[in-house]
């Protein structure tokens, strides 16, 4: 059985409060639990954290005995070479997930540091993009 990651970053744990607008009314425990009904065929775990080393520290914890990261790294998205030099270092595939089209917002938000280092983007799903992720991690060979 393959075991995910989802590792959010920094405000997102306040999601289905924090402008509903752009990010949902659904809080991302309530999201967890559905998706781990959903997909019974995989052990998918979860670490949230508003610290970037902390993130970082997750990554090298787990990213060589994990098959798959998804990786929702907020606002550390377009400023953390740290990020990225991480998602280097560690073996596990990571896939880049954003819930809210950043293209389509501010223009700070279209550069991504992390994007190079990554496997694949998934942006603008809402959280649907977590399960879009993780059907790629599962349907993968
Ligand atoms: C986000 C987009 C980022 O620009 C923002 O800083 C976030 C959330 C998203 O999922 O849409 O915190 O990563």
């Amino acid at each position: 059985m393959k075991t995910i990651q989802i590792i959010n970053g920094p405000n997102l744990n306040l999601l289905g409060k924090r402008e509903p607008s752009v990010y949902g009314n659904e809080s991302f425990k309530n999201y967890l639990e559905q998706l781990r009904i959903r997909y019974p065929q995989c052990h998918i775990e979860y670490y949230q954290s508003n610290i970037e080393g902390e993130l970082i520290n997750k990554l090298h914890e787990i990213g060589f005995s994990t098959d798959g990261i998804i990786l929702n790294a907020g606002a550390y998205t377009h400023t953390s070479i740290a990020l990225h030099d991480a998602i280097k270092a560690i073996t596990a595939p990571v896939i880049e997930v954003h819930i809210s089209n950043v293209h389509a917002r501010e223009t700070f938000r279209h550069v991504s540091m992390i994007s190079s280092a990554c496997k694949g983007i998934i942006i603008g799903f809402g959280l649907d993009s977590y399960r879009l992720a993780l059907e790629s991690f599962l349907t993968e060979e």
